[in-house]
């Protein structure tokens, strides 16, 4: 198990060591990390399927990879090619591609099996916090987005399909971030985002507080 979950590492590494949207590889072991504090607390869930799909969950997704059908197929083989059970497989396959807030938004919360949820709940996690904060900011950032703009109202784009679009980083927070604790599956997932969340409500106190002269900028 050990070395069939170094090689999947590897695979990742190939795939996302040139990442600048906050998804490298230091993103990937955060969420591994997460996975093994998570798992003593849920002992009906599959490790090697948690941490295999913790480590590859950002690897078939279409805003690292240009062909998301093209990538799973891939991916599914290089699975195949390392002697796991087909059944595991398509575990491991179904997780990742049911994953993301995004996919919940257009097709609906999917069935995942408690070794999914652990692993949405561990990205889930390192969505939020001092973590959370810097990665939002360096993906605005990467994108063109203002820091912040007290003109432009936070979206709801929880019912359009081009959420991602986002407006400013600030106004991330409000559009998704803050609305994941109460989406969390797990008692340790849920607990964790709403000491994250209180501590960006914080973070936000200051933001405010520092940008107070902003708040009727001349244009
Ligand atoms: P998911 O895969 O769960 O749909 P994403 O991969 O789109 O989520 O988002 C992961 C992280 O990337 C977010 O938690 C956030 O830090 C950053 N991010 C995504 N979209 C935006 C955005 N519009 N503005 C700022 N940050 C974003
Ligand atoms: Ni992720």
């Amino acid at each position: 198990m050990e070395n069939t979950l170094e090689q999947i590492k590897n695979y990742t590494y190939q795939l996302l060591k040139n990442d600048t949207t906050g998804h490298s590889m230091d993103h990937i072991e955060r969420v591994v990390a997460i996975c093994k504090q998570i798992l003593p607390t849920e002992p009906q869930a599959d490790s090697f399927v948690v941490l295999a799909a913790a480590y590859l969950h950002d690897t078939i997704d279409d805003k690292l990879v240009e062909d998301e059908a093209a990538a799973a197929k891939e991916l599914h083989s290089f699975l195949l090619s390392l002697a796991i059970d087909p059944k595991t497989c398509q575990e491991i396959m179904y997780i990742i591609q049911h994953l993301s807030f995004s996919k919940e938004i257009v097709s609906g919360k999917g069935s995942l099996s408690i070794s999914g949820k652990i692993v949405q709940d561990a990205d889930r996690i390192d969505a939020l916090g001092a973590i959370g904060i810097l990665r939002t900011a360096y993906f605005g950032g990467g994108k063109g987005h203002p820091i912040y703009d007290p003109s432009i109202q936070p979206v709801d784009y929880t019912t359009k399909k081009d959420y991602r679009r986002g407006s400013t980083v600030i106004n991330h927070f409000y559009e998704k971030l803050f609305l994941l604790p109460e989406r969390m599956n797990t008692s340790f997932g849920k607990k964790e985002a709403l000491r994250r969340k209180t501590f960006m409500e914080k973070f936000l106190e200051e933001f405010y507080l520092e940008s107070a002269p902003l708040e009727n900028p001349t244009r």
